[in-house]
């Protein structure tokens, strides 16, 4: 998919440049992102709300791969930015992102992460609690100043997705809850606040969803919502952030729909509910990660040893695993792969990909269908472009990969491999 194909010596290309290049350039386990895919699918979104008519704002929501380079071509692209860290934070600023173009999520800000966030001028915050507010308020209060509010509610939405990434359910750690009051006292007591201005709601029902039934049944909890505080408090949102969470296709299994539809049946439902009630139609804003960068990356491994089990199933490891991919550890995440370099032979047994990571669970795909293998040959998993880096670790003391950028027939280099006395570097000796 994307600008992925195969050359006349069986080896797979990305963005016109060759896998096989890439590995003996920068060495594996690597990181490559097509960029013209990243580009056409921001397009896609805005495009989308264009076409309807709709004021938007779409955020990239950047823990699906934070680096300064992702966030220089998000600024190009014209998104806006959810960060959720003044690690992510700090991030954008270093990258020159717009700083008023940046949105503030998180359910447990620091005094020390809101303080630098309104310091540098941030362009909204998603409040998610009371301590929040009142450590806002306290903040104001002393260096003075004022900012853009969201409040994030909890719709009661049971989203069909791994429990782990479901957050709209009622018993989730997220958000004002909408439906016993909560959610009307923290926007009473936002609007009485000095220095907030509450531009609205906020709500993400969760991850890898693909049905637009979640989106639809919150979009109409909240607009029911605000349309009864208008009467009663006569608040009137000027935006709700509908989140993100869209669903993308990782294997044969996932039907995803694409992100364009899920866009226009959430404006359409929201168009009818604000007619509905008289309302004025709020701007619409959208913060996906998955289906910006998901499909986009691909990991690079090398193969290395094997284990046949007779009888069984035959291992096969590569130089990377759960340090640099952890889904299929965390959520039983499943994924496609191919040999990069023999790409196009047939397909003639089936094995298990194993990491190399001191741990059984360290598997990154059960039964996969490859040509048969050996050492040195490279293993290219797809649709790892989100939720791969960002969540890389050291487990094992093992340095992260780097990351490539590649995009007309080019390649960047936008994140180094760490070293090993990178790991070191923040060690303290006994003696
Ligand atoms: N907005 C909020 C408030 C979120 O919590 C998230 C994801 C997003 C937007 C973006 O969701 P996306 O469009 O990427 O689905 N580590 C998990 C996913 C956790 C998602 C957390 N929040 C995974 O690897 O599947």
């Amino acid at each position: 998919h994307g600008s992925q194909e195969i050359n006349e010596q069986g080896q797979l290309t990305i963005g016109g440049v060759n896998t096989v290049k890439l590995a003996e350039q920068y060495g594996t386990p690597l990181y490559i992102y097509d960029t013209s895919l990243i580009r056409e699918r921001a397009r896609g979104f805005k495009d989308t709300f264009e076409e309807l008519g709709v004021k938007a704002e779409v955020a990239y929501a950047s823990k699906a791969f934070s680096s300064i380079a992702i966030f220089q071509l998000m600024k190009e692209e014209g998104l806006s930015l959810d960060v959720v860290s003044g690690g992510e934070l700090h991030t954008a600023i270093k990258a020159g992102f717009p700083v008023e173009k940046i949105h503030f999520h998180g359910n447990n800000k620091s005094y020390e992460e809101l303080a630098m966030a309104l310091k540098l001028g941030i362009g909204c915050i998603v409040v998610d609690n009371f301590h929040e507010l009142e450590l806002i308020g306290a903040i104001l209060a002393e260096r003075g100043g004022s900012t853009k509010v969201l409040l994030r509610v909890t719709p009661g939405i049971e989203a069909h997705t791994h429990d782990y990434i479901l957050t709209g359910q009622e018993d989730s750690k997220f958000g004002f809850d909408l439906g016993n009051g909560q959610a009307e006292e923290a926007m009473k007591k936002a609007v009485a606040m000095e220095g907030i201005e509450l531009l609205g709601l906020h709500c993400h029902i969760g991850s890898q969803i693909f049905e637009t039934t979640g989106f639809i049944l919150a979009a109409r909890k909240i607009i029911d919502t605000v349309a009864s505080w208008e009467e009663q408090h006569g608040f009137v949102p000027q935006v709700i952030n509908l989140g993100g969470g869209f669903g993308i296709r990782y294997t044969n299994e996932d039907q995803p729909i694409p992100p364009a539809q899920y866009v226009k049946d959430m404006i359409t439902v929201v168009k009818e509910e604000v007619e509905r009630h008289g309302l004025d139609m709020p701007e619409i804003w959208i913060e996906p990660g998955r289906s910006l960068v998901g499909d986009a990356g691909t990991s690079l491994y090398s193969i290395g040893s094997t284990k046949v089990v007779p009888e069984v199933r035959k291992y096969v490891a590569i130089d990377g695993g759960m340090s640099d991919n952890i889904r299929p550890a965390l959520y039983r995440a499943k994924y496609e792969a191919v040999l990069a370099n023999k790409a196009g032979t047939p397909v003639e047994e089936t094995v298990s990909i194993a990491g190399k990571c001191c741990e059984s669970g360290d598997m990154l795909i059960w039964d996969l269908p490859l040509p048969v293998s050996e050492p040195g040959d490279l293993l290219a998993v797809f649709c790892t472009g989100a939720y791969g880096y960002s969540m890389a670790n050291n487990y094992n003391r093992i340095p992260r990969p780097p990351v490539v950028f590649v995009e007309g027939g080019k390649d960047r280099l936008v994140v180094k491999r760490e070293t090993y006395e990178d790991i070191l570097s923040l060690d303290l000796p006994l003696d």
